[in-house]
């Protein structure tokens, strides 16, 4: 069967186990549709699997949104994509049949999904941040209560400074959002305590 045009290029994965929530998969800069999956089937085994591609190209490189330089981004950009995005995951839930997912997203990812939770708190179950900065202030409060969000930091993180990961930390928690945030021994990449750490709450959902 040809894939359904979402707007996105993306793949879906079937869930094995239809109890597991789908994830929404958001890959870093410079990654694809097929990134997170194998990191995915680690902390998720047999979730249904949404992975999209990000439409922005920075020098050939995919993202999910613009920055005019590293952690300065563009925020009307940040706002246009994230309702994008927000629309995509709602025709793909309509397409393939799922509930609503939670985001697993790295680093542009990570922001991407946060942008969502902040303009677009319907669309989401939930989130893993895996390594995000804030990514905006939002003109109008969210209501997230409720919604779980796993914030995952490095220690040594020199791309997200830690004022901007506290501030996101209190713009979910000022909506309402039960977040759990915990700080890895890491630098920006990906280390095992996260997926340990990811594994175990995703397990709880
Ligand atoms: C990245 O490399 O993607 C940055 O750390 C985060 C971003 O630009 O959104």
């Amino acid at each position: 069967m040809s894939k359904p045009d979402l707007g996105f290029v993306h793949r879906f994965v079937p869930a094995s186990d239809p109890a597991r929530p789908p994830l929404l998969l958001l890959h870093g800069t410079g990654g694809n549709e097929s990134d997170l999956l194998p990191l995915a089937d680690r902390v998720a085994p047999s979730a249904a699997l949404l992975s999209p591609r990000g439409k922005v190209l920075e020098y050939g490189m995919p993202r999910f949104f613009r920055r005019l330089a590293e952690g300065v981004f563009d925020t009307e950009d940040v706002k246009r994509r994230a309702h994008e995005l927000a629309d995509f995951v709602e025709a793909a839930r309509k397409t393939y049949g799922i509930v609503k997912p939670i985001a697993l997203g790295f680093s542009n990812g990570a922001n991407i999904a946060a942008a969502m939770l902040l303009l677009r708190p319907e669309t989401l179950a939930g989130g893993v941040l895996i390594h995000p900065m804030a990514p905006l202030e939002p003109e109008t409060p969210p209501d997230l209560k409720g919604v779980p969000v796993l914030m995952l930091s490095g220690s040594e993180d020199p791309m997200s400074p830690p004022a901007s990961r506290a501030r996101l930390e209190s713009l979910l928690r000022e909506a309402g959002a039960d977040v759990r945030h915990e700080t890895v021994p890491a630098g920006h990449g990906l280390v095992a305590e996260d997926l340990a750490i990811a594994e175990k709450w995703l397990s709880a959902r």
